[in-house]
């Protein structure tokens, strides 16, 4: 058996981590040959290979980024794309796929197994933490730590000078992040997609948190946004599959803070910082065991699922089901949250 594997989509800390045990149990247990494909679905559409092997993985357990590379290539968005992937896996004598990515790279993987008959296991990750049936992907612990760590470290300057801080994070249309490490950062305020805010009631958490002798953080997912307004985006450009770049919001609310209170307020965009680095010891946990466990789908021809956390098990599920809905927040948990806000 020929396995290939590749990574799409937004790169995440846990990718090396995945194909080092996919290769490593692949190899020893199952006597399995691997083919890397380079940068997502370019590399089948193109016929892009890498040699993945055992020494190929070696001592990228601990390393960001992805070995094989990766890109929001959209096979169904190019001409002849899925005869090319067909042609590409016969040609390399490829039996079956691994694709390790988020909503996009697997709904990739979900049409070609459902209708065109291509043998895909699904792996997911994204920093987002969006994917439903799974309890978390890897990747975002790392970037919630990252994150944390960042607003850990605003509280002190922006105290020394008694301004608000507006912290920028990612999430796509999932306040994940921003729940997560506002919660964790104790934030003055936190602001995800799922629900609309309204710039005065922040106004007035802030104008609160300085009465108390102490300097606002507020935490804003990139997606966030206003009651009475549309998206903020710097930049109104769409990746191939048709998202929008996100960023900017962080930005605007600071001067509208400065220009409603008085105070002065600047804007941290994290931006790729959450996803480069080093992968916390819980996303290489996850991602080895989501590895281990897709080569023990591709074994028993499991094809068309992907692996999931369900509580501490690891399970397979459609893929199709995974990316048929966003993962959002939901509203009890933000309701938790806003104890704290102010
Ligand atoms: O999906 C992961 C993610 O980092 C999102 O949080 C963010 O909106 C997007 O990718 C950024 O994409 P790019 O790296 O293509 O700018």
């Amino acid at each position: 058996m020929r396995v290939g594997v590749l990574t799409g989509g937004g790169d995440c800390p846990g990718l090396n981590a995945v194909m080092r045990a996919v290769v490593r149990k692949g190899v020893q247990e199952y006597d399995y040959e691997f083919l890397g494909f380079r940068d997502g679905w370019r590399g089948p559409l193109e016929g892009d290979t890498v040699r993945l092997d055992i020494p190929a993985v070696r001592g990228t357990l601990p390393r960001g980024g992805t070995i094989l590379g990766s890109s929001r290539t959209n096979p169904f968005k190019e001409e002849n794309g899925v005869r090319r992937i067909q042609d590409n896996l016969a040609k390399f004598e490829v039996d079956a796929l691994i694709a390790i990515g988020g909503e996009d790279t697997l709904g990739v993987a979900a049409r070609l197994t459902d209708e065109f008959g291509v043998k895909c296991i699904g792996v997911p990750k994204t920093i987002d933490n969006d994917l439903s049936a799974t309890d978390y992907t890897f990747g975002f612990d790392t970037a919630v730590n990252v994150a944390t760590e960042a607003i850990d470290r605003l509280h002190t300057t922006a105290e020394s000078h008694m301004r608000v801080l507006v912290v920028e994070v990612m999430g796509r249309h999932a306040g994940w992040i921003a729940l997560h490490s506002g919660l964790a950062g104790g934030a003055n305020c936190i602001l995800i997609p799922e629900r609309r805010f309204d710039v005065d009631e922040v106004c007035g958490y802030v104008q609160s948190r300085f009465k108390a002798s102490y300097a606002p953080i507020v935490v804003i997912a990139e997606g966030a946004m206003p009651k009475d307004g549309d998206m903020v985006l710097k930049d109104d450009s769409h990746d191939s599959f048709g998202h929008v770049r996100l960023s900017g919001v962080g930005e605007w609310l600071a001067k509208e803070i400065e220009k409603r209170t008085g105070k002065e307020a600047r804007t941290t965009v994290l931006g790729h910082t959450q996803r480069g680095g080093t992968p916390t010891p819980f996303d290489r946990w996850l991602a080895t065991r989501f590895g281990l466990h897709a080569i023990d789908a591709v074994r028993d021809e499991d094809w068309g699922k992907m692996v999931a956390l369900e509580g501490t098990r690891i399970v397979r599920v459609p893929i199709s089901e995974a990316t048929a809905q966003l993962k959002t927040v939901d509203p009890e948990l933000y309701e938790e949250a806003s104890v704290f806000f102010g």
